[in-house]
């Protein structure tokens, strides 16, 4: 079964087509990032306009690489929540007019649900149950995975994400948007116990996360020295501050991991992507007996292929929409 997914949430105009909901028969990602860098994040109204000037042909090279006609495809997928809204709005119009013309089922996705399908891709043998940790720019959920449409959310950030934290701290480095991966490389050559910084808890919940303070942290650390007219070691703090984000992500991961008698262990999302936070994951996994599943990193970021592998179980799942779709910003999986 041959579907097409469209992913338009964030600033990646995105299209892919998937066989079955494990093969990637081709993956178009139209990235904005080099524009928004020059606001130093995402502007929405600009996110949404690229998308609308980019979307027929990112959907058409879709096709074209796939060797697939429009009219083989089985039906077309549609991120439809959450995001930002006129971003989500562009792929869901779209999706829903070609639906129409080309008389297609349309299927809804849920951009977290995505996330985590990327895996599907890379261990064709992974499947639910699972436990997974998204995370991302806009997520840091651990969610319980029962089986491909059913979602239980164990624990969230009641603030920030772990990825804006990055981002954040970046920022106050000097490094341009997105900073995630200048902060990993910035971290290779330095001492990630030169600073200590605190690793909030969240009261009355081992699961819940709190990026805030850790930001905050780092932002005072900076503007301190700064003000001080002392040396901030950027690379030494970058290390200290990836570090940090590797030990809360993995200890509250762990510690649900514990709690559901989970065997197997899945990451998903953006930050997915950072090499530190592969090992510490890799090491922690190891000693506790737990199998570890991470994307490729191809299929961390944002993309087509995610939505496309999520919409083939959805849609054998028996979810549709119709004419009537709305986009929706803000929805709890599951
Ligand atoms: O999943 P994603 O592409 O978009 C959302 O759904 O939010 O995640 C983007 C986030 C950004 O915050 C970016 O800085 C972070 O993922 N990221 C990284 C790395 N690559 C991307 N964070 C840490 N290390 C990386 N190598
Ligand atoms: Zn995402």
């Amino acid at each position: 079964m041959k579907i097409l997914g469209i992913e338009s949430s964030c600033d990646e105009t995105a299209a892919a087509v998937s066989l079955d909901g494990r093969e990637i028969l081709s993956n178009v990602v139209a990235s904005q990032v080099d524009e928004h860098r020059l606001y130093g994040g995402v502007v929405p109204e600009i996110a949404s306009r690229r998308h609308v000037e980019n979307i027929s042909q990112v959907v058409n090279e879709s096709l074209k690489r796939a060797d697939c006609e429009l009219s083989e495809i089985d039906a077309v997928a549609v991120t439809y929540a959450p995001g930002l809204i006129g971003a989500l709005l562009v792929g869901v119009s779209f999706a829903k007019g070609l639906a129409m013309a080309a008389k297609k089922p349309l299927v809804p996705v849920h951009h977290i649900a995505g996330h985590i399908a990327a895996n599907y891709i890379t261990h064709r043998e992974l499947e639910p149950p699972f436990l997974c940790l998204v995370v991302s720019g806009g997520h840091t959920h651990i969610i319980s995975v029962s089986d491909y449409t059913h979602f239980q959310l164990l624990g969230r950030t009641r603030d920030d994400a772990a990825g804006e934290c990055f981002d954040k701290a970046a920022r106050v480095l000097g490094y341009e948007y997105p900073g995630g991966k200048y902060i990993e490389l910035a971290a290779r050559s330095g001492n990630p116990k030169a600073y200590a910084l605190p690793k909030p808890r969240v009261a009355g919940s081992e699961l819940d996360f709190s990026f805030s303070g850790l930001k905050t942290a780092v932002i005072n650390t900076v503007h301190n020295a700064e003000q001080k007219g002392e040396h901030i070691n950027r690379e030494d703090m970058a290390a200290s501050f990836q570090s940090t984000v590797a030990e809360i992500l993995v200890e509250h991961t762990l510690a649900a991991a514990r709690e559901e008698s989970s065997e197997k262990l899945v990451i998903a999302g953006g930050v997915s992507a950072n090499t530190a936070i592969r090992e510490s994951f890799e090491r922690a996994c190891e000693e506790s007996g737990i199998k570890l599943y991470m994307p490729k990193l191809e299929y961390c970021g944002d993309n087509g292929a995610m939505i496309a592998c999520q919409g083939y179980y959805d849609f054998l799942d028996g979810r549709r929409a119709d004419e009537s779709l709305n986009a929706v910003a803000s929805l709890s999986l599951g």
